[in-house]
């Protein structure tokens, strides 16, 4: 019987073996003489919007809520006791005017002060040290004594240190805490110690010092890092909706996000109320993640900086508030001055802010954006008239206007004509559409207009609908395949960021986005692999890979595209697999004179499941890097199912 068995397993699996070499490889055609486009070494980043807690609370390594009191109720974020009044006049800072004045009689048992609850609690990491920086004055006695306490979420505040006040004029403090706790919950407490006394307290700060770069209005590093660990070309900011304000006059205005960081007047975030069924009545905009800060950020990531300005309207969606044509030249202003902030020289007046803030070296701006999602007639009205004040005084810069709020309909294609008649550089376009459209895509720009302006995809994600638009690998992997689309068409297809970048893991409005965090950890998720990928392998020229000479769009389930990268004499191969069955797949490399060096190396992202989602300390969907062979100068690689490969091939010619 077992001989019996034993033979029928051999015959089995002699069938197995005869079917899977019978079944011929799907052959890929590499032309490596054929170059079709050179592609933009910015073209791949990333776009930022303070959105879900994003600078404030995210990116923006501050810790304290409301720190300057000057919330419209401006005990917001803070738990006041013993005798504590809101203050505003004889101010610090003029564009903050708010602050504290704590008495503390003799005798008394709770002591003044107040705790901060920071952002969904304040995370403080043991042995860290912490810049704590506060503004004070003594009203009351000769001198006076502060205390500040690291308090963690169970109530208990192991970690104290104390501060001398003295004089009646405002004095700069700055002390450093090391909590002996980590605790994602804590909270600070500030408390006059000092019997008899009282003083005011303004502007109340807590860092950690080892910021980025280790700026003290800095940013946090995980988070940095993990947008410097994207290779990103470009930075898009500040947004998003919060360019436009619910009404002009939330807008975000560049002017009031520079200068010194205490003085900058809060805003409205618009994500504050904007889903009724996500409120956020503490959200609101410091500004301490200014445009100098955005600059300084794009220039430490070695990423193009890209501003988007206000064109006067504020958002459609809400109020569309339009600024009459007659009234514009204000905003106009505010689109050449903010040119003179990033390039001109510290001679000239914002050239000399910017000097001031400590870069006398321009920032070598090169891209403007004027308008977010705009529509209707309105827009390319109010365009037009940046686009020849910009033209004028600054006819290199690369001004980027708006498609609307849509991948197509009536905004869409009433716009892209109005942008081409206006002579734009290049056409911002959203979409966040279902995965089955990203797929569905991945030849949109095949058949583009070659003569007009280029495209910027500067907000776009695959939106799955399962689990509240989980970042899931099924969505990620559809991105893969339609970047190959953006990527073949790089002749037209300038720059492309996803978005939104940011969301605290317990305070976020819009979903899904390409890093998650809590006030302590970073989280990646799948679609941030699928950015980090392009980002480190888009390669400098377009070459032509086909399979039976069509490009690969989806036949077989499979989207590619090929490029070499002549900075380090390579070619990179990108294959995406959707599809539920592992293939083996040949590529020919053919081309006169090329020589191949080494083996290829291979990087996968890869999951056997779709719904796979990453979470903090379970990592389940992240590139793997092996390598590969080369057989007769071609490739022969098993491909497998629902995946993500880029191989990369050393050349010499
Ligand atoms: O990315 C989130 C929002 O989506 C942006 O603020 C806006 O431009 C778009 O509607």
């Amino acid at each position: 019987m077992i001989r019996k068995l034993f033979f029928m397993w051999l015959v089995l699996s002699a069938i197995f073996t005869l079917e899977s070499l019978a079944v011929s490889p799907i052959v890929l055609d590499v032309n490596l003489d054929k170059e079709i486009a050179v592609i933009q070494p910015d073209m791949y980043g990333v776009f930022f919007e303070d959105i879900n807690f994003g600078a404030d609370g995210g990116l923006y390594a501050e810790l304290i809520k409301n720190r300057s009191f000057d919330f419209p109720h401006p005990l917001v974020g803070w738990v006041p006791f013993g005798d504590v009044r809101v203050m505003s006049e004889d101010p610090c800072f003029d564009k903050n005017p708010n602050y504290v004045r704590l008495e503390l009689k003799k005798g008394s048992l709770t002591g003044s002060g107040l705790d901060n609850e920071g952002f969904t609690g304040i995370g403080f990491q043991k042995g860290t040290d912490y810049r704590l920086v506060f503004y004070a004055r003594v009203i009351n006695g000769e001198d006076a004594k502060m205390r500040f306490e690291c308090v963690t979420s169970r109530s208990e505040n192991p970690d104290v240190v104390e501060v001398e006040l003295n004089g009646s004029t405002w004095k700069k403090y700055s002390v450093i805490i090391t909590p002996t706790f980590t605790d994602a919950n804590s909270r600070l407490r500030l408390r006059l110690i000092s019997d008899g006394t009282t003083v005011d307290v303004e502007h109340v700060s807590l860092f950690p010092v080892d910021t980025w770069q280790g700026r003290e209005n800095g940013m946090r590093r995980d988070l940095a890092q993990a947008l410097f660990d994207l290779n990103p070309g470009v930075f898009r900011f500040p947004g998003g909706c919060i360019v436009e304000g619910t009404i002009l006059e939330t807008r975000y205005q560049w002017k009031n996000s520079v200068g010194p960081v205490e003085n900058r007047p809060i805003n409205i975030n618009r994500w504050n109320y904007t889903f009724r069924h996500k409120f956020f009545p503490d959200y609101f905009q410091s500004y301490g993640l200014g445009f100098y800060e955005y600059f300084l950020l794009s220039e430490d990531l070695g990423a193009e900086p890209l501003p988007v300005i206000s064109c006067g309207i504020a958002c459609q969606y809400e109020t569309g508030e339009l600024v009459e044509i007659g009234d514009l030249q204000p905003y106009i202003d505010d689109a050449l001055d903010l040119i003179e902030f990033a390039n001109g020289s510290p001679s000239s007046t914002w050239g000399k802010v910017r000097a001031e803030m400590g870069h006398p070296e321009p920032f070598n701006l090169k891209y403007i954006g004027i308008g977010n999602e705009q529509w209707g007639e309105v827009y390319p009205e109010r365009l037009e008239l940046f686009v020849k004040a910009i033209r004028e005084k600054y006819p290199k810069m690369l001004i980027v206007g708006s498609s609307g709020p849509s991948a197509e309909g009536t905004n869409f294609e009433y716009l892209w004509p109005e942008m081409k008649r206006i002579n734009v550089d290049l056409v911002d376009e959203h979409y966040y559409k279902p995965p089955a459209w990203f797929l569905a895509n991945a030849g949109r720009y095949d058949n583009y207009d070659r003569k007009g302006p280029k495209v910027f995809a500067g907000e776009y994600a695959a939106h799955d609908g399962s689990r509240g638009n989980a970042n899931n690998f099924n969505a990620a992997l559809s991105e893969a395949a339609f970047m190959t689309g953006l990527e073949r068409n790089a002749d037209i297809v300038h720059l492309a960021t996803y978005a939104p970048l940011f969301a605290h893991i317990n305070a976020h409005q819009w979903g899904p986005d390409l890093i998650w965090f809590d006030n302590l950890n970073v989280l990646r998720t799948p679609s941030y692999y699928v950015q980090k990928l392009y980002g480190h392998n888009s390669g400098t020229h377009v070459i032509q890979i086909t399979s039976e000479n069509s490009d690969l769009k989806g036949e077989n389930n499979l989207y590619a595209t090929a490029a070499l990268d002549k900075d380090n004499s390579e070619i990179v191969i990108k294959v995406v697999n959707t599809g539920s069955e592992r293939e083996n797949i040949q590529i020919n490399l053919n081309g006169r004179k090329w020589k191949f060096a080494g083996r290829p190396e291979i990087t996968t992202l890869q999951s056997d499941d779709l719904y796979a989602v990453n979470e903090i300390g379970k990592e389940r969907v992240s590139p793997v890097t092996g390598w590969t062979a080369m057989e007769d100068g071609n490739l022969h690689l098993p491909i497998n199912k629902y995946s993500f490969s880029i191989v990369r091939i050393k050349y010499s010619k």
